[in-house]
């Protein structure tokens, strides 16, 4: 394609470490699409006669059908996916396939297939966060109810509801969503025709172009337009950071399914056994969820660092682009297929839930709330008072509320019988109604706005 320069062709390292083929043939049916837009575009402003542009468009459709039925030929002769395209079109249609690239250069081009990749990948991940999301509020509605502890420092901290705690990864899910649909919204600008990096003498229609191929407008600036990345970096952005709300969700699905926590059974089909161990059933999507976050992040800063030394325009080291958003989608689509699926299918095991609730003095922060109000204590000294009682029930090896009202009289003599009803699980949540709040009914308020948002009501 540019051998009239040369004496030499280049070298066995030269074409392999010039070729993108073996990756870029993902971005076949792009090429094909913004060719045909290009094409169509050039016999509409008589830049190539109507018979060219259609000659070269139907040959366009010959090359895609190919590459339907057999594959992308691979050959690193022919470098890129541009240049495989180009000249399989010349061998099926002769000459006139050399008007294509009229007004057009590789670095519109791959900028502007790569940008219509990235706008599909981005659609594939909002509707993977949105699968995850409704798998979470239909769990929720089901455990509004459900007591388990809560942890910080993942230390029994306060009894909430297990539809708060899952609820609370909806949150995270609705922000990566919209994370996504504005890097779509700032990514639908169509680069093509900024040529090779200055625009172009012929007399193309940009604003064509762009609507041809679902784009809001043609880029404003032809320098940026094919050195400008950042649409890939918005899209590994917003999908390292889904991919690091799975990956928490898959530790707390790990933790909850060890057997001294016991809180879940995991779906067997999302499980996997030990070749050793006739008793083992391990959380191995999870884990891997949690460790292709770790990638995914890496597919980030891998194209972070690419970009942050390249002069304007573009530089060859921006071929680098495509693999690390390869690697990433393929990453994320599979995370947030399995862990909807563990979510879907996880079996809770509320009765434990509910157990290690009581177990861990969770509504000590009741007692102590009690006897600001009802014994107008301060908070401080309540707080001590309440610290003696756990001291005691634990020496006793029993629940807070298993104390005698006696025990805690000796405690403190303002403590009276009314007190018993702070101390269990369910009037805890149930006090904790501010917004947002864990208890019962909060929860229920937010799953069924949840709902509404993701069109279930
Ligand atoms: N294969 C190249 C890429 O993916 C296409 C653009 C080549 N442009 C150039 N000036 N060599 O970036």
């Amino acid at each position: 394609m540019w051998g009239g320069r040369f004496a030499a062709g280049p070298s066995a390292i030269m074409r392999e470490i010039n070729a993108s083929i073996p990756f870029d043939k993902a971005l076949w049916r792009q090429d094909i699409a913004a060719s045909k837009a290009h094409v169509a575009m050039l016999g509409a402003q008589a830049i190539v006669t109507a018979e060219d542009a259609a000659t070269i468009s139907a040959g366009l459709d010959r090359v895609a059908a190919e590459y339907e039925a057999n594959g992308v030929p691979v050959n690193w002769d022919l470098e890129d996916i541009h240049m495989t395209t180009e000249s399989r079109l010349a061998e099926l249609i002769g000459p006139v396939a050399g008007r294509l690239h009229t007004a057009r250069s590789r670095n519109d081009q791959v900028a502007t297939d790569f940008r219509l990749w990235v706008r599909d990948a981005m659609d594939e991940a909002l509707a993977g966060i949105n699968a995850l999301q409704r798998a979470l509020v239909m769990r929720a509605g089901e455990h509004a109810d459900s007591i388990m502890p809560g942890f910080t420092h993942l230390q029994t901290a306060q009894p909430v509801t297990l539809g708060h705690h899952l609820m609370a990864y909806y949150e995270m899910a609705a922000r990566d969503a919209s994370r996504f649909a504005d890097a779509r919204q700032r990514a639908n600008q169509c680069p093509l025709g900024a040529a090779a990096l200055a625009g172009t003498g012929f007399a193309i229609d940009r604003h064509a172009t762009a609507a041809a191929l679902g784009f809001d407008g043609p880029t404003a600036n032809s320098l940026d337009s094919v050195s400008d990345r950042d649409f890939a970096l918005d899209y590994l952005m917003a999908a390292a950071q889904v991919s690091l709300h799975l990956s928490r969700l898959a530790e707390e699905f790990i933790i909850w399914a060890s057997q001294p926590f016991g809180f879940v059974t995991l779906p067997d089909e999302l499980s996997t056994g030990s070749s050793i161990m006739p008793q083992k059933k391990n959380p191995d999507a999870a884990e891997l969820v949690r460790g292709h976050s770790g990638r995914i992040i890496g597919c980030l800063t891998s194209l972070m660092i690419t970009m942050k030394g390249l002069p304007l325009a573009y530089s060859k080291d921006m071929q680098d682009d495509k693999p690390p958003v390869f690697e990433a989608a393929s990453l994320l689509t599979l995370s947030l297929a399995a862990m909807t699926g563990m979510v879907e299918g996880a079996t809770f095991r509320t009765e434990r839930m509910r157990g290690a609730a009581e177990l861990g003095y969770a509504t000590a922060t009741d007692l102590a709330d009690w006897l600001v109000r009802q014994a107008n204590i301060p908070f401080r000294e309540a707080h001590h008072i309440t610290g003696s009682a756990v001291k005691l029930a634990e020496s006793k090896g029993v629940a807070l509320d298993a104390l005698t009202l006696a025990e805690l009289q000796a405690i403190d003599p303002r403590i009276d019988e009314r007190v018993f009803a702070a101390l269990s699980v369910e009037a805890s949540v149930a006090s904790r109604n501010s917004h947002g709040g864990t208890a019962p009914a909060e929860v229920r308020k937010r799953v069924t706005d949840a709902r509404r948002a993701l069109g279930l009501e």
